[in-house]
């Protein structure tokens, strides 16, 4: 399973990479400007500068909505860097470009995937990721996870390459069932990530350990 970080906040994205389990960075036009990150020239070198911080894949969404424009932000975006991703959403015309990128070697992710209908458009049109949004669904009393595991049943009846995103992960139990039902991939924020550290059972049994160790010295 990948580890994905979903911000684009540079300290954090160096952290998680400090830990060494990381895998790469999705980020869209709202963590951007969370993170003061606007304008057309700044975005695109907070993009580089991001891949030049971890050595795996790199999202970046495009802004616009038709096929035309689309297809040449994509462009613009892949020739950045070559870790960068061309994420694309889930829309008539994104699924055209998918196809254009597809056809072309681009790799893609296609975002803001609600049902397991659009996930199999995506897979169809040769996407290379595709992001279903677990978090949001459960925010409106939808189970995220269902989708997930709908997904990974079609794709795996077919034999679709295209990756398991699971996205909009909020918390570390979301990390856990994603990887349980067989997600290829996760993003989400750093406490997500971290939290899979956590378990008193562990910070009790090293206090013990370095307790008796202090008695013999
Ligand atoms: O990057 C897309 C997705 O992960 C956003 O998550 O928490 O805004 O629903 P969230």
């Amino acid at each position: 399973m990948k580890f994905f970080i979903d911000t684009a906040n540079l300290e954090q994205i160096k952290e998680a990479q400090s830990l060494g389990v990381l895998d790469g960075v999705t980020t869209n036009p709202s963590l951007m400007a969370k993170e003061g990150i606007t304008g057309h020239d700044n975005i695109l070198k907070h993009y580089v500068d991001i891949c030049a911080l971890v050595d795996g894949d790199v999202s970046a969404e495009v802004i616009a909505t038709d096929v035309a424009g689309m297809i040449k932000e994509g462009e613009a975006l892949a020739k950045l860097h070559e870790q960068i991703v061309v994420k694309i959403p889930m829309i008539k015309d994104g699924i055209k470009a998918i196809k254009y990128f597809s056809d072309r070697g681009i790799r893609t992710n296609c975002t803001l995937v609600f049902s397991s209908g659009q996930a199999l458009l995506a897979a169809k049109a040769g996407a290379t990721y595709v992001s279903p949004f677990i978090g949001r669904l459960d925010d409106i009393s939808t189970d995220g996870l269902n989708l997930i595991a709908e997904i990974r049943l079609i794709y795996d009846n077919y034999g679709f390459q295209t990756q398991i995103l699971a996205a909009s992960v909020r918390h570390t139990m979301h990390i856990l069932d994603c990887a349980k039902i067989g997600a290829d991939v996760m993003t989400g924020p750093l406490s997500s990530i971290e939290g899979l550290l956590k378990h008193p059972l562990t910070d009790i049994g090293l206090a013990k350990f370095l307790e008796d160790y202090n008695k013999g010295n």
